[in-house]
């Protein structure tokens, strides 16, 4: 086992007895373990003057930067990981796509993936190793800090479909009609455009992995937009695949999805760990997700606003509906908002790691 990780990664010393990794493992450590989707970001002070007036993704392309603010929330709040400071739109910009993110709006693409011409045109880009340097030069710089204090450090990338409802609408959208229309009208450019997709993101997510994170998250967040049939039929193989560029390599695996209820029967592609979103409550997840699986999440973002008097038992009811997995990663059912007290979240680990 192992074998195709390197020699000196944190999973062969520190990170195998930490907390998250024996819990996505299966093992029920001393402490639930506690991260949160998007900790690093625009809810903290220090990530929000570290990034005045610089763009989002060229940020996440300098090393020592986006380092630096995946070790601010870890030093902050005390969580159980690190997720790697990146988006899941780098590897699409790394391979020469015009991909930006436009505050307010989200990810932008400026030609977007609207026909089999253009679906031909952005497939023919190449992801380089070459290109893929900053990420490995970040995850190192991560991984030398986060020893000191055991913490494993996670890499994530976005699942095909996730990319292609950026990549064909060109922007975010409602109910990401574009790739649902495009998956219909042109069955085979569809399946072109997820195959490159799950090419690209998975390379991603390996480089990540081979520099040092201990686990890996695939997001399908715009999964719950699609009927079984289509995920079951036109997604799956093309997630799978992304997951596969690491299955090698022994890392514990995580699948999340938002508004992916109907599907949770489909999303245990092999993984460790299914992330649920807020809508479900957690023993309700485990009844029918297949397998036997961790699962990760799921206060719902919104009860961050709400004060102590609110968070507080919903937490504990998090932890009480978690109890009939074989383990459990206490998480938000989705990313921190902006405009969440950092203070709160500080108090929600200790609480979580107090019960
Ligand atoms: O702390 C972490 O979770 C790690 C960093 C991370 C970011 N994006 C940084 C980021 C991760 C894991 C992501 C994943 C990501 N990016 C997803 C999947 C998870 C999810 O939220 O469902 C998606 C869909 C994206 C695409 C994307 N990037 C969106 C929709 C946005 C938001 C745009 C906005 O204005 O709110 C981004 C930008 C982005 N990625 C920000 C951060 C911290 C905010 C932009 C900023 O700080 O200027």
């Amino acid at each position: 086992m192992l074998s195709a990780l390197p020699e000196r990664h944190p999973l062969r010393s520190y990170a195998a007895e930490a907390p998250l990794i024996r819990a996505y493992r299966g093992d029920r450590p001393e402490v639930t373990p506690v991260w949160f989707m998007r900790q690093a970001g625009r809810s903290l002070p220090e990530y929000r003057a570290l990034r005045q007036g610089r763009d989002m993704l060229d940020t996440c392309l300098v090393p020592e930067l986006a380092s630096e603010i995946t070790l601010q929330p870890v030093r902050r709040h005390g969580v159980d990981a690190g997720i790697f400071f990146s988006d899941i739109m780098i590897p699409l910009r790394l391979a020469g796509v015009d991909v930006t993110i436009e505050p307010g709006i989200g990810p932008v693409v400026a030609e977007p993936a609207d026909s089999p011409e253009a679906i031909e045109r952005i497939t023919s880009l190449e992801l380089t190793d070459a290109a893929l340097e900053p990420i490995r030069e970040a995850v190192r710089l991560t991984v030398r800090e986060l020893e000191q204090t055991g913490t494993p450090l996670i890499g994530f990338a976005g699942a095909p479909f996730t990319l292609a409802a950026y990549l064909v609408a060109g922007r975010p959208t409602k109910d990401h009609m574009p790739v649902r229309t495009l998956m219909h009208a042109y069955p085979e450019a569809w399946r072109q455009l997820a195959q490159w997709a799950a090419g690209v993101t998975g390379k991603f997510l390996r480089e990540q992995v081979l520099a040092g994170a201990s686990a890996a998250q695939l997001f399908d967040s715009w999964a719950g937009s699609l009927p079984k049939r289509q995920y079951v039929d036109r997604v799956v193989p093309h997630s799978r695949a992304a997951l596969d560029a690491v299955r090698d390599l022994d890392v514990p695996l995580v699948h999340f999805g938002v508004g992916a209820a109907e599907l949770y029967g489909e999303m245990n592609l092999d993984v460790d760990t299914v992330g649920v979103d807020w809508r479900t409550p957690l023993d309700e997840a485990i009844q029918r997700i297949p397998g036997d699986v961790t699962v990760q999440g799921n206060l719902d973002p919104a009860l961050l606003g709400a004060g102590w008097e609110a968070i507080e038992p919903a937490v504990r009811d998090v932890l009480e509906r978690g109890r009939s997995a074989r383990a459990h990663v206490f998480n938000l059912g989705h990313g921190v908002p902006p405009e969440a007290d950092p203070e709160q979240l500080t108090r929600i680990v200790e609480l979580v790691h107090s019960v």
